[in-house]
């Protein structure tokens, strides 16, 4: 449809970084003469010593392996603030946006970040932190969480963030996973007018682990906490008394660079390893191209560091670019929902990038709060996180953008390191709800359950036929479940998880996860992390949970709950249990729905039948399918009759 199609805005297409002809040249080049292509685009980097050899993974079982640059050598700290020094001294690095509007902003410049970063880098060394050590950091969005990361980075130690809504047992959960036996956190966190007992859940955590033998804390609200001496130490004390000036480690490509924890189909939430050079371009290149930031430029991504997209976007690439990125501490609509806009104004922001989930809440309460602002500044706006609707699209497009900025709907995961499928502010003519076309250098395919390639506008699975820089190398310490996780569903491609519609245009359209990960605004939940929360409780026989569409959050949890004997079902065992799943996982595990029943739907061989649990939660229940292979297709009529919603 004509009307739906969006051109590229003249302001510009007439000097973007990459135009439709540049694109369509480039895009191709990328594939057909890949290793010229990528060692091209490594010199954007500064490296101790260039590498000479680019792609040299393979997605067979044989000789199976992800590997980029390996014999590059540089320091992702270097790049993100040293090599800016001769031209950006007093350029402001990162802008502070605290939570409440009340209190002061902080503008730090690159020669600030490097002295920060250095003091902070030494501090972990005289904690005795050596290259390829874990480091646990449990933070705030406060500009330590930055300081924090890129101080290991200059150390070459690995961190591994968890968010501050993860509750004592997840975050004790990742510390044993990866034998870390540091953790830096501070006092408090604050998030939309509350606070956050972030130390106080370290020490909680404590208690499970066995490995943790340092803490260092940051000192932000000065809310009480106790020190246990010879463990804590503060941050500031620790600080005084090191130089602020820290030689960068110089590092393999392929080093380690950092974990991050994130939910899959099955089992506990995988380490995701990320290593140096492919990483670093990865992130600064699609940050180049599809944000198109200049001088000047003031660049907001309203994301969290606890999750990929402020690692990618909040730190690395746009540090890497030498370009101003805010990071914000509260939430979007506190203390009314117009903070986002006056944010926007308050620091002229140019490129704003946020989630559907955040827009779909401020939709909600009506556009005078965005109205009110003058929001001039922008020049463009970005997605990511979840599949974008039409009508939240056109709202952040008309009313946010005043109909004068491209968005760019950026699909990617924690496991490709930086965006996969998106437009391009110069390049692309948008439809609402597309992700459009794959960036330099990604190939995406469409294939059915069997693993055959399906070809022109269909829709199906979405793998990737070849690496690229920014793909995840490995599960921290189970390099099989990579394999196994990724590559063997279908052989000799990465899969997504995904399924994906490629229309007649040749646009991609994000469909959702088609295993049982469900995305709860913006946020990955595995349901088997859930069910094994609900078993631990002593009531809970069986627990089945399942996503369904939820209005503001895209997905919410659905949990079907069997009792033991004697436990009879109640509304204060239903609370109780929602309290229960909050405080082994944390806040974004809420189930929005737990429906008590006898029994499951289940096949004779024991397999419980979710199709038909996700079409009760989604309301649909006028077409359940075949229930004649159930071992009892009575409990269908009983899970039809006591759905809640
Ligand atoms: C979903 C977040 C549609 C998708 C960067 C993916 C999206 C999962 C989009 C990864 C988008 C992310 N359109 N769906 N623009 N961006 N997703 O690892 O299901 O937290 O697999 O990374 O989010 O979530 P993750």
């Amino acid at each position: 449809m004509a009307e739906d199609l969006y051109p590229v805005p003249e302001s510009w297409a007439a000097d973007a970084r990459v135009t439709a002809e540049g694109y369509a040249t480039d895009y191709a080049r990328s594939l057909d003469d890949a290793t010229r292509f990528w060692l091209e685009r490594a010199d954007s980097l500064e490296w101790v010593s260039k590498p000479t050899v680019a792609d040299e993974s393979s997605f067979e079982e044989a000789t199976f392996g992800v590997k980029w640059f390996a014999d590059g050598v540089l320091n992702v700290s270097a790049n993100c603030i040293d090599r800016h020094l001769a031209t950006r001294r007093d350029q402001i690095a990162i802008i502070w946006e605290p939570d409440s509007p009340a209190a002061d902003p902080r503008f730090i410049t690159f020669t600030e970040l490097h002295a920060e970063v250095c003091r902070f880098a030494n501090v972990l060394k005289a904690q005795g932190v050596r290259k390829d050590d874990r480091v646990t950091l449990y933070l705030p969005m406060i500009p330590e969480a930055a300081f924090a990361m890129l101080a290991c980075a200059r150390i070459g130690a690995v961190h591994s963030i968890v968010f501050g809504g993860f509750s004592p047992e997840a975050l004790a959960g990742r510390i044993t996973d990866c034998d870390s036996r540091i953790v830096v956190t501070v006092d408090e966190g604050r998030r939309g007018g509350k606070t956050v007992p972030l130390k106080a859940n370290v020490d909680a955590a404590a208690k499970l682990v066995t490995c943790l033998d340092t803490v260092i804390v940051v000192r932000a609200t000065g809310g009480g906490v106790e020190m246990q001496p010879g463990r804590d130490i503060w941050y500031d004390e620790a600080a005084a008394s090191v130089a602020a000036e820290c030689a960068p480690e110089p590092m393999n490509a392929e080093d380690p660079l950092f974990l991050l924890y994130t939910s899959g189909s099955t089992g506990k939430p995988k380490g995701v390893l990320h290593t140096t050079g492919g990483y670093l371009l990865w992130a600064s290149y699609t940050h180049a191209c599809v944000f198109d930031c200049r001088d000047g430029d003031t660049y907001w991504c309203a994301a969290d560091v606890g999750w990929v997209t402020g690692h990618s976007y909040i730190v690395y690439g746009p540090l890497a670019n030498g370009v101003t990125t805010l990071m914000y501490e509260g939430v979007p609509n506190w203390p009314s929902p117009a903070r986002m806009w006056q944010v926007v104004d308050r620091h002229k922001v140019t490129q704003l990038y946020t989630a559907p989930t955040a827009l779909r809440a401020l939709m909600k309460e009506g556009d005078d709060f965005v109205t009110g602002t003058s929001r001039a500044s922008l020049r463009l706006l970005g997605s990511v996180g979840e599949p974008i609707n039409p009508e939240a699209w056109r709202w952040y497009h008309d009313v946010v953008g005043e109909g004068r900025c491209p968005i760019v709907d950026t699909w990617w995961q924690t496991e490709t390191g930086g965006h996969m499928i998106t437009p391009l502010p110069g390049a692309t003519a948008l439809k609402p709800g597309s992700a459009a076309s794959p960036f330099f250098g990604v190939e995406p395919l469409l294939v059915d359950a069997e693993g055959k390639v399906l070809e022109g506008a269909t829709e199906g699975n979405l793998v990737i036929a070849r690496s690229w820089p920014g793909q995840m190398r490995t599960v921290w310490g189970d390099h099989e479940r990579f394999f196994q996780t990724y590559f063997s569903t279908y052989p000799g491609f990465y899969f997504t998880g995904d399924g994906a519609r490629r229309d007649a245009d040749g646009y991609w359209w994000i469909t959702g996860r088609v295993d049982d990960v469900i995305n709860v605004s913006g946020h990955r939940m595995g349901t088997a992390e859930v069910e094994s929360a609900l078993v631990l409780h002593r009531t809970v026989a069986e627990a089945a949970v399942v996503g369904f569409p939820h209005e503001i959050k895209g997905q919410g949890i659905y949990a079907y709950v069997t009792l033991n004997a004697g436990d009879p079902p109640s509304d204060a065992l239903r609370k109780e249990l929602v309290t229960w799943v909050r405080g082994e996982i944390g806040p974004i595990a809420t189930p929005d729905a737990i429906q008590f029943t006898p029994g499951l739907p289940k096949t004779r061989s024991g397999k419980i039948m979710r199709r038909i649990l996700r079409k009760i939660a989604e309301g649909d229940v006028s077409s359940l399918g075949d229930t004649s292979t159930l071992a009892d297709p009575s409990v269908v009529d009983d899970l039809v009759a006591n759905r809640v919603g």
